[in-house]
């Protein structure tokens, strides 16, 4: 697996690729891999003849007073991972690199859907994502890009600002894996202690009892989120920073299940914040 460190070298690795007819897959993250990451590299290898992974906590889509120094980096760790399950190559650039001084064009997606959920909660967060998504798809000149469903209003924004500026690019949209207990594998995950793991299962938990009532025909909205709201109620460590259920296309309010629709939810445990959802209808 090559490891790319520059823009020079990932352009060089990506125009040989191009220019051999290849198809190339993007899978960007930001580290700390874990079985999640992995199965988006897996489902890339099976897609795509080229896969190029990135691994780069990006400081243009953190707030102020988030996580950024904190985030978890093990940049070794992460390359055995990627090797094991066939990744080409990787890209690990510094700051400085992406962002060098003089740096001044940011890609910010102003459609409605932009300001809810998380992007009410983290200001400027999708403006940092998109701006180095769109950095990443040139980079690498990818045909495909995958993206977890973990963080799905993530995927509406790439969506968005693929088509209103008409990258080239497919994104796939891949199914949250989750531990056997039923946690939503993330790399925040990391900064639980035991007793803290143990209390966010409670979000898995929640989301299950709300679709189990939506199979046994619940489909107003407010009943719905008042499942979910019930059940994490129960957990004394857990503090609620949403609970919303909305169309998954555009994440229009809604007052039934009709179609495809995101229940998403964000709770604190402890200092960490851990996001999860489901797709009903
Ligand atoms: O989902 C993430 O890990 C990040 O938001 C992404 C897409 C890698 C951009 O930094």
């Amino acid at each position: 697996m090559k490891i790319l460190r520059t823009v020079a070298e990932i352009t060089e690795f990506a125009k040989a690729a191009q220019q051999a007819g290849k198809v190339i897959g993007l899978v960007p993250t930001m580290g700390a891999l874990h079985e999640g990451h992995l199965t988006l590299m897996r489902t890339a290898r099976e897609k795509c003849d080229v896969v190029i992974a990135s691994v780069f906590v990006n400081p243009v889509q953190f707030g102020p007073n988030e996580d950024y120094d904190a985030y978890p980096r093990r940049f070794e760790e992460d390359c055995q991972k990627l090797e094991s399950v066939g990744v080409d190559a990787v890209f690990h650039p510094e700051p400085k690199e992406m962002y060098p001084d003089g740096y001044g064009t940011y890609v910010n997606v102003e459609s409605a859907f932009t300001g809810k959920l998380c992007g009410g909660q983290r200001p400027g967060h999708f403006r940092g994502v998109a701006t180095v998504v769109t950095k990443l798809m040139n980079l690498s000149r990818a045909q495909e890009a995958f993206f977890g469903q973990k963080d799905a209003q993530q995927v509406l924004v790439i969506r968005r600002f693929v088509k209103d500026l008409n990258i080239q690019v497919n994104i796939n949209m891949v199914p949250i894996v989750r531990e056997e207990s039923g946690l939503a594998r993330s790399s925040r995950n990391a900064y639980l202690s035991p007793e803290e793991k143990t209390a966010a299962l409670v979000l898995s938990r929640s989301l299950k009892k709300a679709e189990a009532a939506y199979e046994a025909g619940e489909k107003s909205v407010e009943a719905l989120k008042k499942v979910v709201r019930e059940e994490i109620a129960t957990e004394p460590m857990a503090v609620i920073d949403y609970v919303e259920l909305y169309s998954f296309d555009e994440l229009k309010e809604i007052e039934t299940v009709n179609g495809e629709s995101l229940l998403a939810i964000a709770v604190k445990i402890g200092k960490t914040r851990l996001i999860d959802n489901i797709i009903l209808g």
